[in-house]
């Protein structure tokens, strides 16, 4: 398969771990005979201190016009000032909406190995298989905004369409899991989350084969912490999947572990660029079927726009000392693989490569090892050059039966 990747390696140890991720698909493409090409552009503050501007309209064309964007994280101390007038995180905002990427998918699972790294008990990691799904284009993040001297306004604003769809999105992925979606609000306060919970319910009546709870969003922080693995899929809102997310992180043993996928909701037939998507991806209608643990598949989408992100920032206390943990960048680079160009079986050898090198070293100093960055990019490339000559003959064979 030929296909285009827009990286935006932006700030912090945004393109350290982009990098790790970027040579996880360089290999990919080697072992698997695929053709990715690269084009990396500007984003955040990187990107403010070149143009002026943190999302150039040269980035957002080469975005639109590519088949997968892979970006790492923006923002940092030198752009924090509250009164600066242009911001990092705005370019990060303005492509998420640009693409129209609604639903992000932050997997949540457990490493044993890493157990003893997690604040929770070992009893309570059991069996931890989560998948948020959060609304990632609407709420307070993108309202109308207003200051003066002594006041500011963030207006939360969800029409009844854009919680459509991403439960609708939720109800999917549950059909793909364990059929359980637990919707997350404030309905006992916010009018935005009562107009949510009446959307959920409504589109719960469509898929009655799937089991549906709300939990509001305090008590959902608490029971996250006591009993995660009663959750499957969990669906929410833009700023509380924000917040959960990284208390989710927390139980994984570390923010640098959790992946995330930004999808919208199919191809368009062109882009504003002008550019014909790659013609490996034309035309499928359909994604591949369930694999068996395959957390985070959409049961029903067309190939899609997908924006993919570690969870984590750019981290600025160990940014420059070649010391992030690249998972979560190498795992969102499976995503990509797997959501974006429909590689079922390269995104499977990607992490089942990071599973065994969590499992026995090297690991970077979040999750208690000494490696640096690149001591674990090369871990991964070597178990994952093992694993494909080990595998290949035998995924050649499945994907020519179909
Ligand atoms: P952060 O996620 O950058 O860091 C929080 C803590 O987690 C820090 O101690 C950091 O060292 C650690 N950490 C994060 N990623 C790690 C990794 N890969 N390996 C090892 N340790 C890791 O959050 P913050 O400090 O609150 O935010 C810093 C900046 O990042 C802010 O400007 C914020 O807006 C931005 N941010 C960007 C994104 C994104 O681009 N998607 C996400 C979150 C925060
Ligand atoms: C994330 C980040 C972003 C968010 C920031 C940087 C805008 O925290 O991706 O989780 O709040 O969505
Ligand atoms: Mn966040």
């Amino acid at each position: 398969m030929k296909a285009r990747i827009v990286t935006l390696p932006g700030d912090g140890v945004g393109p350290e771990v982009t990098a790790a991720a970027v040579a996880v698909l360089e290999a990919v493409a080697t072992h698997f005979d695929h053709e990715f090409a690269f084009d990396e552009q500007l984003i955040g503050g990187a990107a403010i201190d070149a143009t002026g501007e943190p999302l150039p309209a040269a980035t957002l064309a080469a975005c639109q016009a590519a088949d997968a964007v892979l970006l790492g994280a923006v923002g940092g101390p030198k752009w924090s000032d509250p009164n600066a007038k242009v911001r990092p995180e705005q370019g990060l905002l303005g492509l998420r909406a640009a693409l129209g990427v609604y639903a992000n998918l932050r997997p949540l699972t457990v490493h044993p190995a890493l157990a003893a790294l997690s604040p929770l008990k070992d009893e309570k990691l059991k069996d931890v298989d989560v998948l948020f799904v959060r609304e990632l284009t609407g709420g307070a993040y993108f309202g109308a905004k207003t200051k003066t001297a002594d006041t500011a306004t963030d207006e939360c604003k969800y029409t009844v369409a854009e919680v459509e769809r991403v439960a609708r999105r939720a109800f999917e992925l549950a059909r793909g899991r364990r059929r359980h979606v637990t919707s997350v609000d404030k309905a006992n306060v916010l009018e935005t989350s009562r107009l949510w919970r009446r959307t959920v319910n409504r589109v719960a009546a469509d898929y009655p084969d799937v089991t549906l709870e709300h939990q509001l969003v305090d008590s959902m922080a608490m029971l996250l912490l006591t009993r995660p693995a009663s959750y499957d899929v969990v669906v929410t809102e833009n700023l509380f999947g924000d917040i959960l997310t990284d208390e989710a992180a927390a139980i994984a043993g570390s923010l640098g572990l959790l992946p995330s996928a930004s999808l919208g909701e199919g191809t368009p037939s062109s882009d504003p660029a002008g550019h014909p998507r790659s013609e490996a991806l034309r035309g499928q209608a359909l994604p591949p079927p369930a694999g068996e643990g395959n957390p985070v598949r959409p049961a029903a989408a067309t190939t899609c726009m997908g924006l993919y992100e570690p969870i984590h920032g750019s981290a600025p206390d160990i940014a420059g000392k070649g010391v992030a943990n690249p998972v979560g960048a190498m795992l969102s680079a499976a995503l990509l693989l797997r959501h974006s160009l429909q590689l079922e079986a390269e995104a499977q050898a990607v992490e089942a490569a990071v599973d065994h090198v969590l499992q026995h070293g090297p690991r970077t100093r979040d999750i208690g090892g000494h490696a640096g960055t690149l001591e674990v990019r090369d871990a991964v490339l070597a178990v994952l050059e093992e694993h494909v000559s080990n595998e290949h003959a035998f995924f050649s064979g499945a994907r020519s039966c179909g």
